[in-house]
């Protein structure tokens, strides 16, 4: 099936991709204003949807929108949307919606745009990728996951300018995240990661790392890594929902570790891929 004749889901109705159409004067393409979030689809069924739905509250709740469905209607949407059994990824967005003419101000009386659509996940390269650190130039409320981009692109434009793949960015003369995921680093053998706050993305894959971690009895902590420490870093990992973990073999032009994927992201990596295969076949 071609992608424009994908079904999607806009504002009540299901329709092919290619016939959703919002309007000029909707928020989200004025302002930017609205959030997302990004579900992967694994065996059929949305992998860590309820915290993919809190978060979808606090990210709705930080930009004043109510969320505008329940969990079980969002769910409803979802399994209509998701066609087969191969891994997929389920994007959401909300807008605070279409309004009569262009103020910043919010509007007392108007109605969310939501829109929802599945598409296949992207082949995950286990060799590993390049990664470049750049100045973290983005808002200051990086834990909504807002819609809001145009940082994070020119970013993420900038890595691939250079040949890598992901921006690792820092802030403040530490590591906040890449420009499309969350960041950790293998420090004297101890699993690292920065700790949650306004600079960072609350990564449902980070967290699910740090869980796999502690049952696994792999060593992690959450402190602040600064650009040195990451440079000296025995193995860099990036994760997000459609790169799961993902290697960094080598950092601004250097080797990370002896230039491949690390011991302990092959120990992850197989914890994380048996998790996911227990959930496809419960
Ligand atoms: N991005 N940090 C940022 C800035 C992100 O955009 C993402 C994910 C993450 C990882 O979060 P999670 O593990 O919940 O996917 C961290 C998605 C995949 C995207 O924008 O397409």
């Amino acid at each position: 099936m071609a992608q424009h004749d994908c079904l999607v889901y806009l504002n009540g109705d299901y329709l092919p991709l290619g016939e959703a159409k919002v309007s000029v004067l909707d928020r989200g393409f004025l302002f930017g204003d609205g959030v997302y979030e990004v579900i992967p689809v694994y065996g059929g069924r949305p992998f860590r949807l309820d915290e993919h739905l809190r978060r979808l509250d606090d990210s709705l709740c930080g930009i004043r929108i109510a969320n505008p469905l329940s969990d079980q209607r969002w769910a409803e949407i979802f399994d209509r949307l998701i066609a087969g059994a191969h891994d997929q990824y389920l994007y959401l967005q909300v807008t605070r919606g279409a309004v009569p003419k262009r103020d910043h101000a919010i509007p007392a009386e108007i109605d969310p745009t939501v829109f929802v659509m599945c598409s296949a996940i992207a082949p995950i390269p286990s060799s590993g990728v390049r990664a470049v650190t750049l100045d973290d130039i983005r808002w200051r409320w990086c834990h909504i996951k807002a819609i809001t981009l145009l940082a994070n692109v020119l970013l993420r434009q900038e890595a691939v300018d250079r040949g890598a793949a992901e921006a690792i960015l820092i802030r403040d003369g530490w590591i906040t995240e890449g420009a499309a995921s969350n960041v950790f680093a293998v420090v004297d053998g101890t699993l690292t990661t920065p700790p949650k706050g306004n600079d960072l993305l609350p990564g449902i894959t980070r967290d699910l790392v740090l869980e796999l971690a502690h049952e696994n009895g792999v060593p992690a902590v959450e402190r602040r890594i600064g650009p040195d420490e990451l440079k000296q870093a025995s193995e860099i990992w990036l994760t997000s929902s459609t790169r799961e973990i993902l290697p960094v073999i080598e950092l601004d032009g250097a080797p990370v570790g002896n230039g491949e994927p690390g011991p302990l992201w092959s120990r992850m990596q197989a914890v994380y891929q048996d998790y996911k295969q227990r959930l496809r076949t419960a």
